[in-house]
């Protein structure tokens, strides 16, 4: 039997992929201290996800340890020699790191170093997935020429409904701490592939999500659109009228990319991991999509000053993932996303 770790397992892609592997007769090891809960506070608190695992993945064993601890994550390493690694804990937003730049660094940056290196030392043949962001292309792709139609921003040049590749720059824009901290953790990986011929790969997300989010206004875009919805809470739009466009994935999707990668793993790969240009909205267009689904109508407040940074239209050119692994594709479509979202908080 095979033995998989995955950090930040509480969390939204981490609790996927436990369960995807568990599924599929890996013995399951998992990483999360619920440090999301002192990011984001009471809203952001995973520990909900972990006793669901542990009670759904049979011998599903829970580390309680920090990424930023070097020892104790050379220890873990060395005492249950993965067959694979999947990092997914993190800091993952990018408006919260401007308060906590250490914190997010330490934890973004350092913590993959402290992971890619207990890899060499222990199981350098292990393949080693690292989440990454699109967020590493900085606002970039603002600068790509951009058509304003009725509910979204689109590109208006040849990269309209093909989107943005792996080649794009990530040189010289604007990326948030947070997508700085990412840079670092995503160069790094792809170091130990090139430098080391480690199987490593970084997947660039764009908006990850799934019924297993604990969205908050600061992170987990489609999540907490839905929870505001069904709450009656109002979703506050940040500029470019509500219209930018991000592409969404089913955590599956992205656990069954995963999944393909450690069966036949490459060396120091970078992949766009989004929904394409079939997942994505606008942000006006999600709260339509979220109305039909639930009956209730979304309320919201606009405010003119964008977020720092924020894309005003991403989404994933998804042929590098579909080329290297023919047998990938996305499966779950955005509607039936949005279904299962509401379903979940509904649950919950
Ligand atoms: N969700 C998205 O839209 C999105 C988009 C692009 C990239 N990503 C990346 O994908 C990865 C997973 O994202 P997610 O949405 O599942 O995040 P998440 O916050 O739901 O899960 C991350 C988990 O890591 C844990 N964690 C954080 N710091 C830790 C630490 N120091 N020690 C131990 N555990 C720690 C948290 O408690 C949390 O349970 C992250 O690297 C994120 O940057 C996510």
């Amino acid at each position: 039997m095979k033995t998989i770790l995955v950090t930040g397992s509480s969390g939204l892609i981490g609790s996927e992929v436990c369960q995807y592997f568990a599924a599929a007769g890996w013995t399951i090891h998992g990483v999360d201290n619920n440090q999301r809960a002192v990011f984001f506070g009471p809203s952001g608190d995973t520990r909900w996800n972990q006793k669901r695992l542990s009670e759904s993945i049979r011998g599903f064993v829970h580390h309680e340890v920090d990424i930023r601890d070097r020892p104790g994550v050379l220890t873990l390493v060395s005492e249950v020699k993965p067959d694979a690694i999947v990092h997914t804990a993190a800091q993952p937003s990018h408006d919260r790191a401007a308060a906590i730049p250490f914190d997010d660094f330490d934890t973004n940056a350092v913590g993959t170093l402290n992971f890619l290196e207990a890899a060499r030392r222990v199981c350098p043949e292990s393949p080693f997935v690292h989440m990454s962001t699109n967020k590493v292309y900085g606002d970039r792709p603002n600068r790509i020429p951009l058509v304003e139609l009725e509910t979204r921003w689109e590109y208006d040049n040849e990269l309209r409904g093909k989107g943005i590749a792996e080649d794009f720059s990530i040189d010289q824009s604007m990326h948030s701490l947070f997508g700085a901290s990412k840079v670092a953790a995503d160069v790094l990986v792809q170091e130990y592939g090139r430098y080391f011929n480690m199987p490593t790969c970084a997947l660039r997300g764009g908006c990850l999500t799934g019924p297993s989010h604990s969205g908050v206004e600061l992170h987990g875009f489609l999540s907490y659109l839905v929870k505001c919805n069904l709450q009656g809470i109002e979703y506050k739009l940040y500029g470019y009228r509500g219209k930018q466009v991000r592409d969404n994935i089913h955590s599956e999707d992205v656990a069954r990319f995963i999944q393909a990668f450690v069966e036949a793993p490459r060396s120091g790969e970078v992949y766009n991991i989004g929904g394409g240009w079939a997942n994505s909205c606008s942000v006006l267009e999600a709260f339509d999509l979220t109305a039909k689904v639930s009956g209730r109508e979304q309320k919201w407040t606009y405010q003119e000053q964008n977020r720092a940074g924020d894309h005003i239209c991403y989404y994933s050119d998804l042929t590098k993932m579909r080329t290297h692994y023919p047998q990938w594709d996305i499966s779950i479509s955005l509607p039936e996303i949005i279904e299962q979202i509401v379903s979940a908080w509904k649950d919950r």
